[in-house]
């Protein structure tokens, strides 16, 4: 089976990264680690997430000088995560750069994918910060520069997939969060969508959290997830 459900270790310590995933079938997802995560923990968690067969996607949003960026990248491939991510607002060169580094890894290298606008960003943040047009042209440029520029996808929000997979060629990774189930607490989210529905809608992977994180059993909630998608993959 293709594991298109990439599961959220928003956490703050080992011990419970790692208590989760005794609940996880490394067969039946991807695990993504994030700041706060890695940050608390350092590559060494990395591996003993490995050791316990999950793929990982190493959410560290670099945003630096391309040289920067293509260093940190070439030793996030040396730790032989899945995928990898920058932000698109460094640039096409950093994207490159980035890019390039990652052609030493080979063909195992990690998937490299962008992230374009903030979720967490309206309309008038973007004026503050000097961009006039709107969060969807904004994605949409971002999303071609990441393309052009070699990467592998972008992460995006449910109400940006349809779009995107409109303009994008379909080997261009789609990765969605804020994926709820009709039961699911919206929780912070303010635009969720369905397992199926953003497959449908041309997503590549999902990235759930909460809803397998906190749920009574973990592994129930994600053979649903996972169910959901099979019905339309
Ligand atoms: O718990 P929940 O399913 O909302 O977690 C979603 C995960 O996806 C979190 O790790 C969050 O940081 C991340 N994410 C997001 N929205 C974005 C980009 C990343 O929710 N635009």
């Amino acid at each position: 089976m293709t594991k298109k459900i990439i599961v959220a270790l928003d956490f703050n310590a080992e011990d419970k990264a790692l208590s989760l995933l005794d609940s996880l079938d490394a067969k039946q997802c991807r695990v993504k680690v994030g700041k706060e995560l890695f940050t608390a923990c350092g590559p060494q968690l990395i591996t003993k997430i490995q050791d316990r067969g999950f793929d990982i996607f190493l959410d560290l949003k670099f945003h630096d000088i391309p040289n920067t960026v293509a260093n940190a990248v070439r030793v996030a491939a040396d730790m032989g995560v899945w995928m990898l991510n920058v932000h698109a607002s460094g640039g096409r060169e950093m994207m490159e750069k980035a890019r390039e580094a990652l052609e030493e890894s080979g063909s195992e290298r990690p998937l490299l994918i962008a992230v374009t606008v903030l979720t967490s960003l309206a309309e008038d943040d973007l004026r503050q910060i000097g961009i006039e047009v709107s969060t969807e042209e904004q994605v949409s440029r971002l999303a071609f520069l990441s393309h052009d520029a070699g990467l592998d996808g972008v992460v995006c929000s449910a109400a940006e997939t349809r779009l995107l997979r409109a303009q994008l060629p379909a080997e261009f990774c789609l990765v969605t969060p804020g994926i709820r189930r009709a039961a699911d607490a919206s929780g912070d989210q303010k635009r969720v969508l369905g397992p199926a529905e953003a497959i449908s809608n041309g997503s590549s992977y999902l990235v759930v959290g909460r809803p397998i994180t906190q749920a009574e059993s973990p592994s129930d909630a994600l053979a649903e997830f996972n169910l959901a998608v099979a019905s339309v993959s």
